[in-house]
C-alpha cells in the first residue's frame, strides 16, 4: 500500500498545494466509520429509522478496506477549491491504478456522506476538509463484467 500511495502523491497539483488526505479503515475500525455515517445522518436533520440505522451500519462491511478521500482545502489567490478537489480525484485515479496493478478491485463511492461539514465534522476532521468520497478495496470475486466498447470518436475532436 505504501508504493499505492506514493503514486497518488504523485497526482497533479496547482501550486503544490497537497491536499490529499486518505483514512485507511480496515478491519473492526470500520465499526467506527459506521458510527460517524449515523452521526452525520443525524446532525444533517435526517430521520434515523431502523433501516437507515441498519444500513449505515453496515456500508463499511462491505469491502475489507476503506479509504476516506479528504480535501485539505487550503485558501490561495490562484488555486481555488475546484482545483484541489480534482487533484484529490487524481490522486484517487492513482490509487485505483495502483491497486488493480497490484491485483486488487476498488470502487469508488460518494452519497449523502461526501461534499458536506456534517460527514467532516463526524470524522472529527478540520473544518476545510472536504470528504470527496470512498474507496471500498478488497479482492476480486465472482464474475467480472464486461463493459461495451466505447466509441473513441464521441468524446475526442482533433484539429489540426
Ligand atoms: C466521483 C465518483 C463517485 C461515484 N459514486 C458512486 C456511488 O456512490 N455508487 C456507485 O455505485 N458508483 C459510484 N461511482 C462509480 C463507480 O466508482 C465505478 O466507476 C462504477 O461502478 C463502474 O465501475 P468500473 O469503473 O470499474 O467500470 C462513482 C464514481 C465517481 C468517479
Amino acid at each position: 500500500m505504501e508504493q499505492v500511495y506514493k503514486g497518488a502523491l504523485r497526482a497533479p497539483d496547482h501550486a503544490w498545494l497537497r491536499p490529499w488526505k486518505f483514512i485507511e479503515i480496515r478491519g473492526d475500525s470500520r465499526k467506527k466509520l459506521a458510527d460517524s455515517f449515523i452521526k452525520a445522518s443525524r446532525s444533517s436533520g435526517e430521520e434515523m429509522t431502523e433501516e437507515l440505522e441498519e444500513k449505515l451500519n453496515k456500508a463499511p462491511f462491505r469491502a475489507p478496506m476503506v479509504i476516506v478521500l479528504a480535501a485539505d482545502v487550503k485558501e490561495h489567490p490562484k488555486v481555488p477549491k475546484i482545483e484541489q478537489i480534482i487533484s484529490l480525484g487524481a490522486s484517487a485515479q492513482n490509487i485505483l491504478l495502483g491497486l488493480h496493478d497490484i491485483g486488487y478491485s476498488a470502487i469508488w463511492r460518494t452519497g449523502k456522506m461526501a461534499f458536506n461539514k456534517h460527514i467532516t465534522d463526524a470524522l472529527e476532521l478540520p473544518t476545510n476538509y472536504e470528504v470527496i468520497g470512498y474507496l471500498y478495496v478488497g479482492i476480486p470475486s465472482g464474475h467480472i463484467k464486461s463493459l461495451p466498447e466505447l466509441d473513441l470518436s464521441d468524446y475526442l475532436t482533433r484539429w489540426g
